[in-house]
């Protein structure tokens, strides 16, 4: 399900593009689907350096984000994705890549297989990407807001940063949630992409990829 909405994302990359390209392992089906279309498109950004790798080994032009200045689409995986194409996002813990450039796409795709979408976010631990000498401090002010935040150990981002996963969260203002995680000082990224959004999902059924837009 995961390698057919992937697939399915191909449509939407315009020829002569340049292509935002996500991480995980939904992002890696799209990585090798981009492969076979290579010639079409200009080249890719990649949000992570596993990504970066992967795209260079098919032969996939990579480019730097600041030396492109159209990019129609972005295209990447979800941990968790409501109807309102709201996501949390970084259980690869490449989050901060993810939503700048996503950010700079004028359309982001979420591929994703049916387990995914969800009523409410939060059952997914929410990632939040934290610069270490916060790491206590913004620990303390996710408790405050009803999480429990644990370290991801062993792990550092693409960027030296850490990771605290946070549990508890009943996510029922994603966008609200965001800017007051967004707020701490410390705090690089929240795994939450509420206030930009998915614009489509290309979500794999056991009958099939459906097309969902969002619905604003
Ligand atoms: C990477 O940091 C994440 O945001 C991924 O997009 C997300 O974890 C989905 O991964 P899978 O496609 O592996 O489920």
């Amino acid at each position: 399900m995961k390698a057919a909405a992937a697939r399915a994302a191909i449509a939407h990359v315009p020829a002569g593009s340049v292509v935002g390209v996500g991480t995980g392992s939904t992002a890696n089906y799209f990585i090798d689907a981009l492969g076979e279309i290579r010639g079409r498109i200009e080249g890719a950004v990649a949000s992570s350096e596993a990504t970066a790798t992967r795209l260079k080994a098919l032969g996939i032009p990579v480019l730097e984000l600041n030396d492109v200045s159209e990019m129609p689409v972005y295209v990447d995986g979800a941990d968790e994705i409501t109807a309102n194409l709201a996501m949390i996002k970084g259980g690869g813990g490449a989050l901060t890549r993810e939503k700048i450039v996503g950010a700079v796409a004028g359309k982001f795709i979420c591929i994703a297989d049916d387990s995914k979408l969800v009523d409410v976010l939060g059952r997914f631990p929410l990632p939040v990407e934290v610069i270490p000498m916060a790491q206590a401090h913004v620990a303390r002010q996710l408790v405050k807001l009803g999480g429990q935040p644990v370290l991801r150990a062993g792990f550092r981002t693409d960027n030296g940063n850490i990771i605290l996963d946070v549990r508890g969260l009943k996510i029922v203002d994603p966008s609200g949630l965001e800017s007051e995680i967004n707020q701490i000082a410390g705090v690089v990224t929240v795994g939450l992409f509420a206030k930009r959004p998915a614009d489509v999902l290309l979500l794999g059924t056991a009958g099939g990829v459906e097309t969902r837009c969002h619905p604003a």
